[in-house]
């Protein structure tokens, strides 16, 4: 805190996805449990650096402010996490906010999440229903696998897997652990599995689940604690499987 009654922030900014970054400094009031969200919006109702200058309002990301839109992303004092749930009060000061550092910039604290999305496309990471007729109730889940499904249903593309992962950049392409544990969901589930082939042929490619290094900074940092190693390993088994059954059908 620059004093008992204000904090210090930091947040570096960028007015342009071809923009140069630059840093600004704010002093805002201290309230007990604010978090990083809540001192964004006390940022905008004055904007107005530590310095005095008038500026613009930070651009960031949120919606439901409690870990569940995952749009809220981004590194506090150099760390990848969600912003709703980073308390000031347990935060070393100056907090210094960033965008993510691996995704375009839209502006400020926003950047462009859509290579998530589009690789989730990749995988066809859904279960094939056209919806044009009545397929009934589908099949019954076993209480057992439903426990099993839940962890990785949780999942709210947040990115940060993406984010922390040392294999996740432009060189290797690959999908990151996101993308892979829903690879996992959508394999176990009944109607789901129908395109289990295509997606463990999608990871067998370029950036495919071959570059993860193994290095578990994705099941750090997620905030649903999603079991993101265990999902690596049981997907990549499942590949090993399957390229090697279609060698032989060669
Ligand atoms: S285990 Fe390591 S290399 Fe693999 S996805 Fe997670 S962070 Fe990336
Ligand atoms: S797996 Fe975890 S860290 Fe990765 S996008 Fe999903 S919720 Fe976020
Ligand atoms: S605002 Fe929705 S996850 Fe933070």
């Amino acid at each position: 805190m620059a004093n008992n009654n204000t904090v210090l922030i930091k947040i570096k900014r960028q007015n342009g996805p071809d923009s140069k970054s630059y840093w600004e400094e704010f002093e805002i009031p201290y309230r007990p449990g604010m978090n990083v969200i809540s001192a964004l919006m006390d940022i905008a109702l004055n904007p107005t650096t530590r310095q005095g200058k008038a500026t613009t309002p930070i651009t960031y990301e949120s919606n439901c402010l409690e870990e569940v839109c995952g749009s809220c992303a981004m590194r506090i004092n150099g760390r990848v996490r969600m912003a709703c749930s980073a308390l000031i009060d347990n935060l070393e000061k100056p907090v210094r906010l960033e965008p993510l550092s691996k995704f375009p910039v839209v502006r400020d604290l926003t950047v462009d999440r859509s290579v998530l999305f589009e690789n989730l496309k990749r995988v066809k990471a859904w279960v094939p229903i056209d919806g044009s007729y009545d397929l009934g109730s589908g099949p019954r889940l076993l209480p057992e696998d439903q426990e099993a499904a839940y962890p990785l249903s949780r999942c709210i593309s947040c990115c940060c897997c993406m984010e922390a992962c040392p294999q996740f950049n432009e060189s290797t392409g690959f999908v990151g652990a996101a993308t892979i544990s829903q690879v996992r969901l959508f394999n176990t589930h009944p109607t789901g599995k129908a395109l289990k082939r295509e997606r463990l042929s999608a990871l067998m490619g370029d950036g495919g689940i071959h570059e993860c290094g193994y290095a578990q900074n994705c099941v750090e940092v997620c905030p649903k604690d999603i079991p993101l190693t265990r999902s690596i390993s049981e997907v990549g088994r499942e590949v090993m499987k399957q390229a090697i059954g279609d060698l032989f059908r060669k």
